[in-house]
This record gives structure tokens, C-alpha cells and sequence, in this order.
């Protein structure tokens, strides 16, 4: 057991109720300890406080990071920064990766892992006004950024044992950045001759997606792009409350599911757990609990197989009810492999 805890970074919402109640089930389940951090919209209207830098070294300390989901006002309020795009830059988490996977039944099939440029592009924060008759959005794309996250997609396609990686954007109208964003990932591509390399413009990948998803392996893409591209596979697949991701730096790595805080859900005990849980999975692997991981998505496997389902997957059962199930399915694994 590692004593170094995890930072547990609730926030808003169902991101806070669902992160809470993971991290009960992976201390119990696991032996994982927390150090838990306030933050969130929430948290800033009470108490008029975001991430400092104090709060930034207690998470440095930790071993990861588990995110639950930040409410971002529509607009600007002053003194208030999103605390999930701070921490993506502030440990440079330059890759995320979002697996897509189908596994109720029915018709819609899918299994794809779109890997994230998730630093850049028009998440820069290079936005600004020039008064009341335009504003501008910079795109940024770097070289040494686009080269690194290449890099990190073919070897972790390579690594689940994928084959065909599509590098999706959008340069026959941004020629420039996007062009420099292709023309690098195809470089790289190169260096990895076991790789089918493919491209594909985003509008006609999003439109795949829901058509013929069965065409995509890994998808490598943009910011902007992989925050659309996962929440339409995730429609067009299980739903949005079963994706995970994780983001992934030098120093650290962050598990956030896809979804937001839920407003619409959220207090009532409904939200689905699965994509918070599958998140942890990424994250106990990357901190190299892989047995653990392992077992944890068997579990939860299982759990989605034997029907404990939240109402937005067609069930009835509350988050409590499902998350009891999938530790119920931990322990009986671990029974078994005595
Ligand atoms: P959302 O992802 O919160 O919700 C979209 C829809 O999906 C809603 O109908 C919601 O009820 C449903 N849904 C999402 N997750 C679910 C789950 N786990 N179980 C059951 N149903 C689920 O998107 P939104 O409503 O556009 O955004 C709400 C807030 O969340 C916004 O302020 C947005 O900025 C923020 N947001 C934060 C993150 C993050 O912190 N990582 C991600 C996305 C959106
Ligand atoms: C996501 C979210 C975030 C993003 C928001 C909350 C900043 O939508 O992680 O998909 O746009 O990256
Ligand atoms: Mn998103």
C-alpha cells in the first residue's frame, strides 16, 4: 500500500457527490488515501477562493489527482479561474486521454480512444476583446507540444495493442496551425511503421463517429476538437456519464470523467458512477496499481452487466446502489483469485 495520498478535487455538483463517493470505494476497496482539496464555483462564492499556490503544492505532493467536475459560469467573473483548466496547465498535462467504449447492450457499438491535445490550441487563454465590435481567440500550436503528444498517442496505441491511429483536424481552412498540427503528427507517424496512419477532417470524423464508428482505432486530435469529438462518441455510444479520461503530464497525472457538474441531476443521488470509476481505473494503472485497476474495471464490468444502472442508462438504481455493487463484485474477484 502507498502511503503518498491522492488529491481529491471534487468541486461542483455530481463531480463533487461522484468523486467523493469513488474515493470511498477505492480506500476501502484498495487501501487508496486522500488528501482532499476545496475547490470549485461553488467553493468561490462562499468563500471568494480558487486554487492558490499553497493548494497547488499540497497537490504537487500528492501521487495524482482526482478530479470530479467544475460548474464554469457562462461568463467572465472577476477573480474566478476554471480550477480544471489552471491545473492542465499548471502541471502541464498535455495529453488526455478519453476511451470510448460501448458495453450495454444494443446496437451502438464503439471502441475508440481519442488522445487530446490539452494545453493549446483555443485553450491557450490568448481570448481577447478589442471593443465593442470584435473579439479575438488565438490558436496556439507549438511544435515541441504537438511533437511530444504525437509521440505519447503512437506509443500508447502501440502499448493497448491498437493499430490504426487518425490524426483529425482541420487545415484546408486553418492551414497554418492545424497544418503545422498534422503535418507534425504525420512525422511522427513515420517512426511507428507498425501504425496504419490515417486523417480525417473534424466535421467528417464527427459525423463517423456516429455513423461507422467501427472505422476509428485511436483518434489524435486537437483541443477544442477532442472536447467535441468525446462528448459525440460518448453520445453515440453508452452516454456521457460512462466516459473517462485522464490527463497525463511529465510530473502527474489527473483522471476527470467527461461529463460536467450535471445541474439538472445534481443533489439527487442519480448521477452514474461508471465514468468516474472507469477514470480511477486510468489513473490506479498510470500510478502502477495495475492488479488493482484490473480488478476495479472487471467489477465494474460486471456491475454494468448484471443491470445496476443509473436512469440516464435506462435503470433505476441510485449512485450509492451501483458503486455497493461494484464493490461487492471487487471483494468477490478478490475472493476468488485466493
Ligand atoms: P454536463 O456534462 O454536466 O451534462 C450534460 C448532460 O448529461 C446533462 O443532461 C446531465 O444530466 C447528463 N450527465 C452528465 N454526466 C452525467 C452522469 N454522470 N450521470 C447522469 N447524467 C449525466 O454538461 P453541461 O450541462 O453542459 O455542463 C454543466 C456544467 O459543467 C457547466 O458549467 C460546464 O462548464 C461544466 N463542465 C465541467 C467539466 C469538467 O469540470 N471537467 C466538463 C464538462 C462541463
Ligand atoms: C471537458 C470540459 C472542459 C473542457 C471544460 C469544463 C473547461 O468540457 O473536460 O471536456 O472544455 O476541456
Ligand atoms: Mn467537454
Amino acid at each position: 500500500m502507498n502511503s503518498v495520498p491522492v488529491a481529491l478535487i471534487g468541486c461542483d455538483g455530481i463531480g463533487r457527490e461522484l468523486a467523493q463517493a469513488v474515493s470511498r470505494l477505492l480506500n476501502s476497496c484498495f487501501g487508496v488515501g486522500f488528501l482532499e482539496i476545496e475547490a470549485g464555483y461553488e467553493h468561490f462564492r462562499r468563500t471568494g477562493r480558487t486554487l492558490d499556490a499553497e493548494d497547488l503544492q499540497r497537490i504537487r505532493s500528492c501521487r495524482g489527482i482526482l478530479f470530479g467536475a467544475t460548474r464554469s459560469p457562462r461568463s467572465r467573473v472577476a477573480g474566478y479561474e476554471s480550477p480544471i483548466l489552471l491545473l492542465r496547465k499548471h502541471f502541464d498535462l498535455f495529453a488526455n486521454i478519453r476511451p470510448v467504449k460501448s458495453r450495454l447492450k444494443g446496437e451502438r457499438k464503439m471502441d475508440v480512444i481519442i488522445v487530446r491535445e490539452n494545453i493549446e490550441g483555443l485553450y491557450a487563454g490568448r481570448e481577447r476583446s478589442n471593443g465593442p465590435e470584435e473579439a479575438v481567440a488565438e490558436k496556439v500550436v507549438t511544435a515541441r507540444n504537438t511533437e511530444r503528444l504525437a509521440r505519447f498517442a503512437f506509443e500508447h496505441a502501440r502499448h493497448l495493442g491498437r493499430t490504426r491511429v487518425t490524426v483529425v483536424h482541420k487545415s484546408n481552412v486553418l492551414k497554418l496551425s492545424d497544418g503545422m498540427f498534422r503535418g507534425i503528427c504525420l512525422e511522427v507517424g513515420r517512426d511507428y511503421p507498425d501504425m496504419e496512419v490515417r486523417e480525417e477532417l473534424v466535421d467528417a470524423a464527427a459525423y463517423h463517429l456516429v455513423r461507422d464508428a467501427g472505422r476509428f482505432d485511436v483518434i489524435l486530435t486537437m483541443n477544442m476538437y477532442g472536447d467535441i469529438l468525446s462528448d459525440v462518441a460518448a453520445g453515440a455510444s453508452d452516454g456521457l456519464g460512462f466516459a473517462p479520461s485522464l490527463s497525463i503530464g511529465p510530473e502527474t497525472a489527473l483522471a476527470e470523467p467527461v461529463h460536467g457538474s450535471a445541474p439538472d441531476i445534481a443533489g439527487k443521488g442519480i448521477a452514474n458512477p461508471y465514468g468516474m470509476v472507469f477514470s480511477s481505473c486510468l489513473l490506479l494503472e498510470r500510478l502502477g496499481q495495475e492488479q488493482d485497476s484490473r480488478a476495479l474495471r472487471a467489477a465494474a464490468e460486471q456491475a454494468i452487466a448484471e443491470a445496476f444502472l443509473t436512469p440516464d442508462a435506462g435503470g433505476s438504481h441510485s449512485t450509492e446502489e451501483v458503486l455497493c455493487a461494484v464493490e461487492q463484485n471487487v471483494r468477490a474477484g478478490s475472493r476468488q483469485a485466493e
